[in-house]
């Protein structure tokens, strides 16, 4: 099948990014529909006269937004389900802009907002596998449903005239109190109540941050890899990217190119997505790097709350003396992602600036969920599940490692000392990480590729890949040990032998 594609090198954007610009419009226009077949990488590029590598480029592109899927020896297809994020996406896409002409002729969107990009939250496939390693998912089974509901009802019961008023747009007081005081303890952070924005989770709290302190052309230091969402919405935003390298300490902030007045976005607890931890020196390093090049740094703790060796790490924003950091906390991780709860500690300069923006943007989070966290966090419940949740984690995560180890040998592994998923680097005989997702999928399994668990690497071919993230959190011990079981039959390793000791190997697994 040819695809009526044109590409000209002339154009601004890549050529990479028009291809996934001109398939993306036509599955969304609906004249590529749900199981229509794709050329091959090698055809596309012959037709169109662009290399192999740009059309595997943007085929991996449209595939890790879930547009389109590819089977072994079957080929490449339009997705059965396009995720929703997809619409999100194009919400702001400059074609549509320009399709809609005469209507809205008057309204210029920027080549910036055309390039969009979402990052791969939704798991395209989820309802199709029994196993799912998808990263990012918290116990569903642990939510704690029934204290919830109560606190509800209790909240309702006594709601009075609060859902005819607007509130604080910086979010419900006794919730603010609650994460200041749960934050000493925890985190080793002292934040007053007055620097706490309540947010819709990290993303919510990035775009917040985002309005603060970026505009076109700001530089902002990022890992490599790094965490998508937070990639692509600087990127949204117009800033520079400057990708630094990560390695067995987290990122080296020696290399962080000469820049002032930079923002530098880090995952200093469980590094996203290697998950390493970021050592103290380098932590210091990176505080003093933010005084003397009048930087702001933005630490997203994602999922710091379940550290399984040793004792909880202290937050980057606790060694902050010179408030430089605003740090991001969600409670994605552990109530649920649906939920749509976050915070961010801003430093003290930027309280005004930061609730007026709050205002400006949204005008605050519900109030329901709000109060009901509070109580739930003030009346001791929230920190017996932190517990109950961390046990489990850790059960889920060694079930994951015994599991992998009998069927594949001693392991390479990275970031299982905390948070929800790790990464594996793959011995040599197993083929790369994209294929053995693709062969995973065909037998209901889902384990994917750095880029699919929605990591971003600056420039580095996904085909060359050999790690796979693991989120092990959403699954219960039976769920992982079938899951890992079809894994190794359909890599030809389908044979039991006796659990050895997993080894962590953790210096392997940065290149
Ligand atoms: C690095 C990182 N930050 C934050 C989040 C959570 O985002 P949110 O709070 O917007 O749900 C995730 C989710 O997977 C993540 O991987």
């Amino acid at each position: 099948m040819q695809l009526p594609l044109k590409v000209d090198a002339q154009q601004k954007m890549t050529l990479q990014s028009q291809i996934v610009e001109q398939i993306r419009r036509m599955i969304l226009d609906g004249h590529l529909r749900s199981g229509d077949f794709l050329p091959t990488t090698r055809a596309l590029s012959e037709q169109v006269g662009i290399s192999r590598n740009t059309t595997m480029q943007a085929y991996e592109r449209l595939m890790a937004e879930g547009y389109i899927q590819t089977r072994p020896y079957v080929g490449t297809f339009v997705s059965a389900e396009i995720p929703e994020t997809s619409f999100f996406a194009d919400a702001c896409d400059c074609a549509a802009v320009t399709d809609l002409k005469g209507v809205v002729s008057d309204i210029s969107v920027s080549e910036r907002l055309s390039a969009l990009r979402a990052h791969g939250i939704v798991n395209p496939n989820a309802d199709r596998l029994v196993a799912d390693f998808w990263v990012g998912r918290p116990a569903a089974d642990a939510f704690p449903l029934k204290t919830w509901s109560n606190l509800i009802r209790r909240r309702l019961a006594r709601s009075g005239r609060v859902f005819a008023e607007y509130r604080d747009p910086s979010g419900f007081s006794e919730l603010r109190q609650a994460i200041s005081d749960h934050l000493g303890p925890t985190r080793g952070l002292t934040a007053d109540a007055d620097q706490i924005i309540i947010v819709g989770g990290t993303q919510d709290g990035l775009n917040l941050i985002s309005r603060l302190l970026i505009e076109p052309s700001s530089p902002v230091v990022i890992e490599q890899p790094c965490y998508q969402g937070a990639a692509y919405l600087f990127e949204s935003f117009g800033a520079e990217l400057l990708p630094v390298p990560v390695d067995e300490d987290g990122i080296d902030v020696a290399q962080i190119p000469n820049v002032d007045h930079a923002v530098a976005y880090v995952t200093p607890s469980h590094q996203y997505p290697l998950g390493v931890t970021l050592a103290l020196e380098r932590r210091l390093a990176l505080l003093n790097w933010a005084s003397e090049r009048a930087s702001y740094i933005i630490e997203d703790d994602y999922d710091s709350n379940f550290r399984f060796v040793g004792s909880p790490v202290t937050a980057l924003k606790g060694l902050d003396r010179r408030d430089r950091v605003f740090y991001l906390g969600t409670f994605s991780k552990c109530m649920g992602p649906s939920l749509r709860l976050g915070y961010v500690v801003v430093p003290h300069a930027f309280v005004k600036p930061a609730k007026a923006l709050k205002a400006l943007m949204n005008n605050g989070q519900p109030w329901l969920e709000q109060a009901a966290m509070a109580d739930f966090m003030m009346s001791g419940s929230y920190a017996r599940h932190l517990r109950r949740l961390r046990q489990m984690y850790l059960s889920r995560r060694n079930a994951t490692l015994a599991a992998l180890e009998r069927h594949f040998g001693v392991l390479d592994v990275a970031g299982t000392e905390s948070g929800m998923h790790f990464v594996w680097r793959l011995p040599d005989g197993l083929p790369p990480a994209r294929e053995i997702e693709e062969r995973a999928l065909t037998v209901g399994v889902g384990v994917y590729t750095l880029s699919s668990g929605a990591a971003h690497r600056f420039g580095l071919p996904d085909d060359a890949d050999r790690h796979l993230v693991l989120g092990y959190a959403a699954l219960s011990e039976t769920e992982i040990d079938l899951g890992i079981a079809r894994l190794a039959q359909c890599l030809g390793r389908g044979r039991s032998v006796a659990p050895r000791t997993v080894r962590n190997l953790i210096s392997g697994v940065v290149r």
